[in-house]
């Protein structure tokens, strides 16, 4: 399993110590993260072992000397190359990586979400710089640019006292995103921010405490209206709280309103995430949970075997899907993972992707030809209603149908 490497550099290191603890402490323990943290200090020259000075200009407060900082960056980079100390980092392909991506933590970054999270699970060697006092010289920013791809990262609209808190919470958002950290990979895909919406109320035993009860629907076991209910849910909390992540124009989300692009092995974590949403209610109908999660490399496969398109709005991807000839039957066109984020699912985007999943098809295709659950009821009736006939028997997977369709003379 691939491994990802981790440098922090600060003048506390022992704030780094609850990486130690639960899950992310059992990760380094098992290999699948490999975190060093380096003292900022041991690369001063002076007996103070002096890591500020006064800001030129004038103001409050002290500056991060440039020095220390360009050493200590050059000691990870030379490290961490090397192979010197815990091993070198290595890319996806195992070849040794050359820089890790700087991430500096700081209120005036690049806001840190979920989505910058999933970016970064998806690089071999990440380093944290941990800014204190009034931040680290702007010159460091410059130099570290022209040796490594630089991020200036923040947590929030507030100010921390150091980068360490931050180089925490990014740490943990992050590492548990990668395979292995958490044992049930499905919890991931339910979480709050993975497509756009905040979490469902959850609730455990007792059934009644207190004279409040768990809602009636939790307990009946009929998985697709706890699947609505918890849609419900998920949709008027975002809206109560966090009305900001509603997309203003969800409710006329059409096609045309978003950017459509060829994916490339770069869209892989994304569709990832997008597949897991989509099919976890799938299999859900099976009492299957957790089941036919498929790996970034097969994920990264399927890009190249496909002619995938993703569609996205402001960066997040909302849609996709990908068609090839039909590898075994002749003049067949096949469409699959036809997928709408869940949250815009029911208002006819599926019916528009798979028109023009159609329009792609060269013109000797004589037949449409796609695959979905058995007990994929909307499914089953969008495609229907399209003009798809259920092909008898079991389809090319277990528990499902194939479908297809004559083309329709030009
Ligand atoms: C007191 S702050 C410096 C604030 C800086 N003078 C400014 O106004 O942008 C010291 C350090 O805390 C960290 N920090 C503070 N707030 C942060 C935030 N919201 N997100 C990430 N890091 C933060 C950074 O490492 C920063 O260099």
């Amino acid at each position: 399993m691939a491994q990802q490497r981790l440098d922090v550099v600060t003048i506390f290191p022992e704030y780094l110590a609850p990486l130690d603890l639960s899950l992310i402490g059992k990760a380094r323990r098992d290999g699948l993260l490999d975190l060093h943290v380096h003292d900022l200090r041991d690369f001063t020259h002076d007996r103070h072992r002096t890591v500020d000075d006064s800001p030129y200009g004038g103001g409050a407060g002290m500056v991060m000397k440039p020095g220390p900082w360009a050493e200590a960056l050059e000691h990870v980079v030379a490290q961490g190359s090397a192979g010197e100390a815990g091993g070198a980092a290595t890319t996806g392909a195992g070849e040794p990586a050359r820089v890790p991506t700087l991430i500096i933590p700081g209120p005036g970054g690049e806001r840190f979400t979920q989505q910058v999270a999933r970016e970064l699970a998806d690089e071999p060697w990440l380093a944290f710089a941990c800014g204190r006092y009034e931040g680290i010289d702007e010159r460091v920013y410059e130099w570290a640019g022209e040796r490594m791809p630089v991020r200036v990262l923040s947590l929030g609209d507030y100010v921390l006292n150091g980068g360490e808190v931050a180089v925490l919470a990014m740490v943990e958002a992050v590492a548990r995103l990668l395979p292995g950290v958490i044992g049930n990979a499905e919890s991931l895909v339910e979480e709050s921010h993975e497509d756009g919406l905040l979490e469902y109320p959850v609730y455990t035993k007792p059934a009644e405490w207190g004279g409040r009860h768990v809602p009636d629907v939790l307990l009946g076991g009929n998985h697709r209206a706890i699947a609505e209910w918890r849609h419900e849910q998920r949709v008027q909390r975002t809206a109560e709280r966090r009305p900001d992540l509603l997309p203003p124009a969800a409710a006329s989300t059409a096609l045309v309103d978003l950017e459509e692009r060829v994916a490339t092995p770069a869209d892989a974590p994304d569709l990832q995430v997008l597949t897991r949403a989509c099919w976890a209610p799938e299999f859900a109908r099976y009492g299957m949970f957790g089941a036919g999660e498929e790996d970034l490399e097969t994920v990264r496969a399927g890009i190249q075997e496909w002619d995938t398109r993703v569609w996205r709005r402001d960066g997040q991807l909302l849609a996709s899907f990908r068609v090839r000839p039909h590898p075994t039957q002749e003049a067949t066109w096949q469409i699959g993972r036809l997928m709408v984020a869940p949250y815009l699912q029911g208002r006819g985007l599926g019916r528009e992707l798979l028109a023009y999943a159609e329009s792609l098809a060269p013109e000797d295709v004589g037949t449409f030809w796609l695959n979905t659950g058995a007990k994929s009821t909307e499914n089953l009736r969008m495609y229907k209603k399209a003009g798809y006939r259920v092909r008898p028997g079991e389809g090319e997977f277990p528990g499902t149908v194939d479908l297809t369709k004559r083309r329709s003379p030009a």
